[in-house]
């Protein structure tokens, strides 16, 4: 088949294009930086459309002899013009109005686990307007809803696997942060398996029409995921138990540092302590204010907030897949 595929550059997005080749696919990516694109030209023997999909008159011909379309651009965090709204429903409307003038029928998109109506985060919102039009656009359309994706080159799993290293763990004491307690439920799934979804879906028919979730085997509180992460490292972990309101002003508040430094001194272990959501929405506040990359954001705290979890039957048996759970897979690549 020939296939257009958006977001090739990201992290989901270089393991579906490296499955579409595998699977004999000819593809064409778009890419608002074809530079970025240049490790891609030496693995791949793909054809690179220079074009932002939030400017329509830029996409001007891109599905061109295209059968089908796998749209998985998307963004974690605003920036400039990169609105959640701009990206997710606009950008997605552009490539519709593309897919329809090329009568490229085939449109598999990406959205994320929690995309309802009426969702608390800006993110699953714009989603949730994507897949609206989507659905109204008389496509072939298949929608995805992943959990946490993980895999080499994930932002998530990383991101706690680093606060665990030099020179992050000694600047905190080897703490890692527990956002409201770390009681949220997610069902992250490997990237290869998301991948195996995304690329399948263009050979079965049965798949049109259909919303699929897409998660691992059992649902995990963030804060077993954050101790899984770090034990597969090698690091003993120890949760404190510190009271999550009012904790500032009372006798408690000696506990964190008096961890800290048995953490530091006596036991180098990593330890997962609370952090009060209003303190989390300070520092989340302060990172988006001060950094061009900001490593959390207030919209990504609300979704911290809730569960992410879903039902991944329709998936593993559409598309053979068998996630493994969530140890068994970071273990693969962390160490
Ligand atoms: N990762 C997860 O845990 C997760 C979970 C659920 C759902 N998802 C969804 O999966 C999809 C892929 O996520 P990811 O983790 O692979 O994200 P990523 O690594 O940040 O990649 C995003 C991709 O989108 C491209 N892009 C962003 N804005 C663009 C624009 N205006 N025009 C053209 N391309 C643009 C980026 O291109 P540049 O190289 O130019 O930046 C990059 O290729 C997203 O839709 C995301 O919402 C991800």
């Amino acid at each position: 088949m020939k296939v257009l595929l958006t977001g090739a550059t990201g992290f989901v997005g270089s393991e579906v294009l490296r499955q579409l080749f595998e699977n004999g696919h000819v593809v064409r990516v778009i890419a608002r930086d074809p530079a970025r694109c240049d490790a891609i030209r030496k693995r791949f023997n793909v054809e690179v459309f220079h074009g932002n999909i939030l400017h329509a008159p830029a996409l001007d011909g891109c599905m061109a002899g295209m059968d089908a379309v796998i749209h998985l651009v998307g963004i974690i965090a605003e920036a400039g013009e990169n609105t959640f709204d701009r990206v997710h429903r606009i950008g997605t409307e552009n490539l519709i109005a593309e897919a329809k003038k090329a009568k490229t029928k085939r449109f598999v998109f990406v959205s994320a686990l929690g995309t309802r109506e009426n969702a608390r985060s800006r993110y699953h919102q714009s989603k949730w307007a994507a897949e609206a039009a989507v659905r109204g656009s008389g496509l072939d359309w298949t929608i995805f809803r992943p959990s946490v994706i993980y895999g080499p080159g994930d932002a998530f799993v990383n991101l706690f696997a680093r606060m665990t290293r030099w020179p992050l763990n000694l600047i905190q004491c080897f703490t890692l942060p527990v956002i409201q307690g770390g009681n949220a439920r997610l069902q992250p799934i490997p990237v290869a398996d998301v991948a195996r979804c995304f690329a399948g879906a263009l050979m079965k028919p049965e798949a049109i029409g259909k919303t699929y979730d897409l998660c691992g085997p059992a649902p995990l509180r963030l804060r077993e995921i954050i101790r899984t992460i770090a034990e597969v490292l090698g690091h003993e972990t120890e949760e404190i138990q510190l009271p999550l309101k009012g904790w500032i002003g009372d006798w408690s508040k000696l506990l964190l540092p008096m961890c800290m430094l048995k953490g530091l001194f006596v036991q180098p272990r990593v330890l997962l302590v609370p952090v009060p959501v209003e303190a989390a929405v300070v520092v989340a506040w302060l990172m988006e204010t001060f950094m061009t990359k900001p490593l959390l954001n207030r919209d990504q705290l609300l979704m911290l907030g809730e569960d992410n979890v879903g039902d991944p039957s329709e998936a593993m048996k559409d598309f053979v897949i068998r996630p493994p759970n969530f140890r068994e897979g970071i273990s693969v690549y962390l160490k």
